[in-house]
Formats: C-alpha cells, structure tokens, sequence
C-alpha cells in the first residue's frame, strides 16, 4: 500500500480549515458549555492548526439526549430500511466528492503521508459506508419451529444510542467502521473523536447536514478521554458503548459501562506475529514483512511488530528488510514523494523513543534506525532490532511506531508457540508456498485475522477484531450487526 500507490501529484493542496472547530449536537453547530477550546496540532512542526471546542459531561449528556429524541420519536428508526441505505450511499458519494480535500485534512491532523489517506483510508471509507448502505434492507430475522401451537419468529432491531469513542490512527476509517454499521441497524450517535485528530470528524458532520441524516442522528462532540470520554462511556442513557484504543482503556471502559450493562465492543491493541517460513517467495514475504510494521508508521494495531524467520533465511530477510527501512523516505505528509511521516503526537514520539531506550538497555542491537528523524515534529526512524529475548519490553508490548524485532525460528512448533506467547490476539502474518503449512498455522495461531502471503489487507465485508486482550467482538462484515442490534424473539399462540 505505499510505493506503488504514489500519486502522480506534485503538490498537496493545503485543506482550508476554520480557525475554531464548534461540536456538533442535535443537528447544530455550538461551543461547549464551559466555553473552553483546545488546539490540535500539526504533527510535522509541533504547531496548531487551530482551537477545538473541548466538549466535558455537560457536552455529552446534551448529545446523548439529542441522540435519545432522534431514536425515540425522530424519523431514523421508522423510516423505511432502503430510505435508510439511500442516506448512508449520498453519504459516501459526498464523501467521494470530497476525497481529495479529506485526504489532505486527515494528512495535516494526522502526520500520516497524503498518498496513504487518498490511496488507502479514503477508498475504505468510501466503501465501508457504500458496503453499510446496501446491508439496511437485507437484516432480517428467522421463522422458529418450536413444540405446540405457537408461530415464533424474531427480528433484529437497532440497540438504541450508541456511543463510539475512536482512536487517531485511522481518523477517518475507524469513523466509517463504527458509523456504517449503527446507522445501517437505525440506532443513533454520539462520536467522541481522538483529541489529536478531530478535524476530518468535523468535516464530515457537515457532509451529514448535506447527505440528509435527521438532526441528532449523528452527534459529534470533540474532547479528552478522561472527561469526553468517560462521561460518554459511563452515561446511562447510552445503550451501548463501541472502542478501539488502548488497552488499559479498554479495560476503563468495562468498569464505566458495569453501571447500566451498557452493551460493549472493545477493539485493542495487539503485538502481531509475522512469520516468515523458508520455502516462502522472498521476493515478496521481504517488501512485505516489510510493510506490515511500517504502514501508517507502525501505528496499526494489527502492525506485524514481531517478525519470526525460519534460520535459513534469516539473514537474508533482515537484510531485506533493513534495507527497506533505510529507503523510506521519511518527511511531512503534505509532500507528495514522503512514504513516511512524523508520529500523531508528542506523547507517542516520547512513548517510542521509550521503548527504543528500554530495548538498547536491556541488550537489544539495532541493526537500522533508532533515532529521530529531523529536528523538528515527531518522526522517528524506521527501526529493525535483532538479539531479544522473549521477555523484553520491546518484544511484549505493543509500540505502536515504526519499529520491528525480529527473532530467528528453528521448526513451526518453536514458531506457533512463540507467535502465541502474548495477551494479545489480533492479527497474524504467514509468508511461506506450503499450502499445508499455511493453513495448518492458520488455525494454530490465536489471533482474529490470519492474513497468508499479504498482509494488512481490508475490505469492509471482512471481519475484524481480536482474541485475548485484543477486544471483544467483530466489526466490519455481517458479524458487526450483531453488535448493533437486540434479538426480538416474538411467539404467537395460533
Ligand atoms: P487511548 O486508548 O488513550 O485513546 C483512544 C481513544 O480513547 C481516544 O479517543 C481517547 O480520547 C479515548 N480515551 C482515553 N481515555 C479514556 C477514558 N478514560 N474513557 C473513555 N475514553 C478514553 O490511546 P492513546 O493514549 O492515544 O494511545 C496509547 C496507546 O494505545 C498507543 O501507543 C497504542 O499502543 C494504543 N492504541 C491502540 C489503537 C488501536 O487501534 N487499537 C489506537 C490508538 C492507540
Ligand atoms: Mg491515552
């Protein structure tokens, strides 16, 4: 998804941004109750853009109530289910219609290079929401044969109000991921946006106004986790909670839904596997183990961050693979030849660089990389580092930056239960011409996608999420509507 998607432009025209960013609730535009901003920043210069309203409680509990009217009494949930999916589609054609602006807003909040967000977020997102639009009409319940005279039968209905707090990685993608299935299914939204990229949110509650979704449908409110946040996931009004973030938030999360049994769906981190056997194309596993830490700058949670090689080949892959890092060309996303940009924030370029420091103390060598990138903004190096051991920092927990450890493997025994030694369970990497061998490991690793000679690899009709500590429940394909709708069992007396 990086080089060959280059596009031809030799400019990035600069997305035109309003100076102060108002919360959307109810169908309008207003500040925050406490009046209070804050400023998101460009992660290539340290500076901000521009001041965003920082929604609280208060701000919350407005937009869960307005989300609770447009469900209750509003016309989303009666009308009819194609009327539904006609909304969704002018909402990806309006998107489309503006893809070139978004890729360049996404670019400037994000740091990540324009010609990742036009080639990669934008066209997922655009289908996300056409692939939700064509599912309203087809969510339906069964005829049950069960014992005496009673016709049963159930029905799927939308879960209610569903708040759905996002991380800033794939601002745009995480957005469609959660809004495609919640307004397929009729229920209504309050979205709290990550602090460090609210503004492609922003934009397209405008594209909302334009695309005809009733007023309180969709309601955006922009904030910190621990205030924003927490309030949306402890509301007892909301009816169910959807995140993907950390972890340690994840867990946080739980606890604030206990008080209502809110329903939740939690999508978190992980520490994937990438395994390269020796019968694999190496032409191929190499550019592609490759890419599989460094896309997005390893801030993917399914990033394959631990990268196994059959001894044989070993040498050979990390070689390939040091050599990849070192030609990437690293530097603002607005410049159309960058292949990689700076890190979201000052918080996770400090939080990399920890990591980088705790590998070289507890022995780690690093065979390319390892430094900051530049003088100014968050960039580090593309990072490959060899001699770790299982109990490392750098080897259990997730980095979420361009850094790799890659570990040499004897056998496929040694190198499924060292892929499965970890508390998280998301995705899998498997580079090898055994069809055997491939499918055998595939059902041997614990981890909610398996992807077999590719890797980060996405379509929105494919399930997503993760085993162990890495969430619970599936988004994207048919299994997300499950997360998004009760089971009505309805018995007749005949
Ligand atoms: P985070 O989990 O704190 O943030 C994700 C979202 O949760 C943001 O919208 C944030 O405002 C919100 N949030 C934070 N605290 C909350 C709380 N107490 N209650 C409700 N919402 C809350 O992640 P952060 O701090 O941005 O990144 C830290 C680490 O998390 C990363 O280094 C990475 O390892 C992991 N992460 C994983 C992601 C994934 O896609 N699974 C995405 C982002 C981060
Ligand atoms: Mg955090």
């Amino acid at each position: 998804m990086s080089a060959a998607t280059a596009t031809k432009a030799r400019t990035v025209k600069p997305p035109q941004v309003k100076p102060q960013q108002p919360l959307f609730i109810g169908g309008r535009w207003l500040d925050s109750v406490s009046g209070k901003t804050f400023p998101t920043v460009n992660p290539a210069t340290g500076e901000a853009i521009c001041q965003v309203a920082e929604g609280d409680k208060a701000d919350v509990d407005l937009a869960v109530k307005a989300a609770r009217k447009a469900f209750e009494d509003g016309p989303w949930p009666r009308m009819s289910a194609s009327e539904r999916g006609r909304v969704l589609n002018r909402l990806a054609d309006l998107v489309e219609q503006h893809k070139e602006e978004l890729a360049a807003l996404e670019s400037l909040d994000n740091g990540k290079p324009y010609r990742d967000a036009i080639a990669a977020d934008l066209p997922l997102t655009i289908k996300c929401y056409r692939y939700y639009a064509g599912w309203t009409d087809k969510i339906h319940g069964k005829t049950i044969p069960v014992d005496g005279p009673y016709f049963c039968y159930t029905k799927h209905e939308p879960v209610g109000v569903v708040g759905q707090i996002i991380p800033w990685n794939f601002p745009l993608l995480m957005q469609a991921w959660k809004w495609g299935p919640a307004l397929a299914t009729g229920c209504t939204v309050v979205l709290k946006p990550a602090e460090q990229t609210p503004l492609t949110a922003l934009r397209l509650g405008e594209l909302i106004c334009e695309a005809g979704f009733p007023d309180g449908v969709i309601n955006i409110v922009t904030g910190f986790g621990e205030t924003a946040g927490a309030g949306l996931a402890a509301h007892s009004q909301v009816d169910k909670i959807a995140f993907t973030g950390s972890t340690e938030v994840g867990k946080l999360i739980l606890q604030a839904a206990a008080g209502n049994l809110k329903k939740v769906s939690l999508e978190l981190g992980g520490k994937s596997p990438n395994i390269v056997c020796a019968d694999a194309d190496l032409e191929v596993a190499i550019p592609g183990a490759a890419s599989a830490i460094f896309f997005n700058h390893g801030q993917c949670c399914c990033a394959g961050s631990r990268l196994y090689v059959e001894k044989k080949v070993f040498d050979k892959v990390l070689d390939g693979v040091s050599e990849q890092a070192k030609r990437i060309k690293v530097g603002s996303g607005m410049d159309p030849g960058t292949e990689m940009g700076p890190l979201v924030s000052a918080e996770q370029f400090q939080r990399v660089n920890s990591y980088l420091e705790s590998g070289r103390s507890q022995g780690a060598k690093t065979v390319v990389g390892g430094q900051r990138a530049g003088s100014k903004g968050y960039f580090v190096e593309p990072t490959v580092l060899v001699d770790v051991k299982p109990d490392m920092k750098v080897v259990k927990e997730e980095i979420f930056g361009p850094v790799v450890v890659a570990m040499p493997v004897s056998d496929m025994n040694e190198v499924q239960a060292a892929a499965n030694e970890t508390t998280y369970g998301l995705a899998a990497g498997i580079w090898t011409n055994d069809i055997a061998k491939a499918h055998t490991l595939a059902s041997q690793l614990r981890a909610g996608t398996v992807w077999i000679n590719c890797y980060n690899i996405f379509d929105a009709a494919l399930p997503f999420g993760g085993y162990k500590e890495s969430g619970w429940g599936r988004e994207m394909g048919h299994d997300v509507l499950e997360l998004y709708t009760e089971t009505k069992a309805v018995c007749v007396k005949l």
